[in-house]
This record gives structure tokens, sequence and C-alpha cells, in this order.
């Protein structure tokens, strides 16, 4: 892979890289749209990351799909695929973790003890081998996009971390490999992280500002549904990822919920329509 694009970068193309986790569906692929239209070639990884999975987390049964993702790759125009070997990502004697300070201790990290420590590990790796001009992510994990966002910029890496909007199914679940997990009344039920955060765009459309009044919108909408055990909702700056009281600049809402074992996040976007505008535009 490294001498693959070595060879592309000697030749002053444009290396856009997505690397999955594999268990492929169309989120995944508006990923390689994007890189298509903005790179050539086009690298995609699959590498179930142990790593980032806790001892008591879903690795031995997440949905492993090789054939059909290779397929659907190549599909979607995709020029290289990298799928390591765990052996070949961490020999027996591997040591050396990088970890993002601050941000990868709270929210996810906090419910997933580690979980950003394998993430930040892996990804480097990832980009030291593909060593791409931008490498595409999903605004779906907007933790982990900032993370790796900062990890980024801290260690001077030559590569552009360009985020993508959220793929939804039609009744506005977001994609997820996880979703296949859910039983039929889960299934039903899920659909109440995008129902709790359109609940709470609504608001700020006509004016909420206010965190706790945009978090007891969402509440509601939660309790009204015994199948769905809220793990956290919470209003963010979209930088440092530390609570705000008030919104008046880019932020997210974060929702983490469970559904019978099956651990769902979703979220919102919301950012001031123009700079120095009190109008605040929120995007599912
Ligand atoms: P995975 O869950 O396979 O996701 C790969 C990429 O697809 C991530 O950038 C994720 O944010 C994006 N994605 C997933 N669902 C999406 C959706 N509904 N809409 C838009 N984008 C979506 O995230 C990982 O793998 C791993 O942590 C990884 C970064 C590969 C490191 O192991």
């Amino acid at each position: 892979m490294k001498e693959h694009a070595r060879q592309a970068r000697a030749e002053n193309r444009i290396v856009g890289f997505v690397p999955t986790m594999g268990a492929l569906h169309a989120g995944h692929l508006a990923l390689v749209e994007r890189a298509k239209r903005e790179c050539s070639p086009v690298i995609a990884s699959i590498f179930l990351n142990p790593k980032q999975f806790g001892a008591n987390e879903d690795l031995s049964k997440y949905p492993r799909t090789f054939g059909a993702d290779s397929e659907k790759f190549s599909a979607a125009g995709v020029d290289a695929l990298f799928a390591p070997q765990t052996a070949e990502m961490y020999p027996s004697d591997f040591r050396t973790y990088v970890n993002v300070d601050g941000l990868s201790d709270r929210l996810e990290g906090r419910s997933r003890p580690g979980h950003f420590r394998g993430v930040s590990t892996v990804v480097l790796k990832l980009l030291e081998i593909v060593q791409p001009n931008f490498a595409y992510f999903g605004r779906k994990d907007a933790q982990q996009v900032r993370l790796i966002s900062q990890m980024v910029r801290d260690l001077n890496l030559d590569t552009e971390i360009v985020v993508c909007p959220i793929v939804r199914e039609p009744d506005g679940l977001a994609l997820s490999s996880r979703n296949v997990y859910l039983s039929t009344d889960e299934r039903k039920t899920a659909t109440v992280l995008h129902r709790a955060l359109a609940g709470a765009r609504d608001e700020i459309h006509s004016g909420t500002r206010d965190a706790l009044q945009l978090q007891s919108v969402i509440r509601k909408v939660l309790s009204a549904e015994p199948l769905a055990v809220l793990d956290y909702a919470e209003v963010v700056d979209a930088e440092s990822f530390e609570p705000v009281t008030r919104i008046s600049r880019p932020c997210y809402i974060l929702l983490a919920a469970f559904f019978g074992k099956t651990r769902l996040i979703d979220n919102l976007y919301i950012e001031p329509t123009a700079t120095g505008s009190d109008e605040l535009h929120a995007q599912l």
C-alpha cells in the first residue's frame, strides 16, 4: 500500500482516502462519491480495528461482509482497497499509541473507555501508510472526526480532513453498520433519535437558545419510548466539545441511546446562518 500511494504522489496525483471497518452501507459509499469528485486515485480501507472495541463490546459479532464490501467499493469506483490483517497492523510487539487529550475522555470516550485511543492510533497508522491529500469522514461520528482533525493538526500530518453529512434511512434513522443488530421492534423505536433531534431543531428554528430547554425536549421524546434507554444528550461547542448553556456559535447536540444491547449515536449540527448573525441553522 505504501509503495502504491508513493507512486501516486510521485505522479502528482491527488490521493483521496476513505477508512472504514467494512459492513458497508450508503453512508460509507457517500464518502467514496465525494472523494471521487475531488481526488484520483481514491483509496479505501477495511480494517475491523480491535483496539477501538472495549472488552464487553461487539467486536466478535460485528458484521463481517468482506466479499460484498469489496464489490461495493469497486462498483463505486474505488481504485485501491487496503484490507490488512490484524497481525500486520498490530504485530505482537506493538507498543505505541496516540491519545488526543481532553477530547477523548468525554461523551463517547466516557461511555466507551479506551475507544478513542484505539481510533486515533489506527487512523494515524492508516494516514501514515496511505499518506492521502484528503481523508473523508462522516459527521455521524462527530466526536471522532473532531478528534482526528485535532490529531492531524497537532502532529503536522499532510492530510486535509473532510467532513461529510449524515446519510439516513427514509424514516430518519442514521445508517450504521450496527443497525443490523436491531430487532423489528427496536428498529421501529430507533427512529426516536432522529425524532428527538428534529424536535430540538424545530425549537431552535423558532428561537430557543437555552441548552437545558433543548435537552428537556429531547428527553421528553425519548421517555415516550420504553425500548430506548438514553445514555447521553448533550449540547456541546463544536470545537471544544465542552458543554454550553446557550447556543450562539457552532454547536452539536449529541445523542447516544441503547435499544436492547445495541448502542446507537446521532447528532444535530447547529451553526449561525452567517458570521455574526443571531439566526441559527440546525442540520440533521
Ligand atoms: P465505520 O464505522 O466503518 O465508519 C467509516 C466512516 O463512515 C466514518 O467516517 C463514519 O463517520 C462514516 N459513516 C458511518 N455511518 C455514516 C452515515 N450514516 N452517514 C455518513 N457517514 C457515515 O468510523 C469508523 O468506521 C472507524 O472508527 C474508523 C474511522 C474506520 C477507524 O477504525
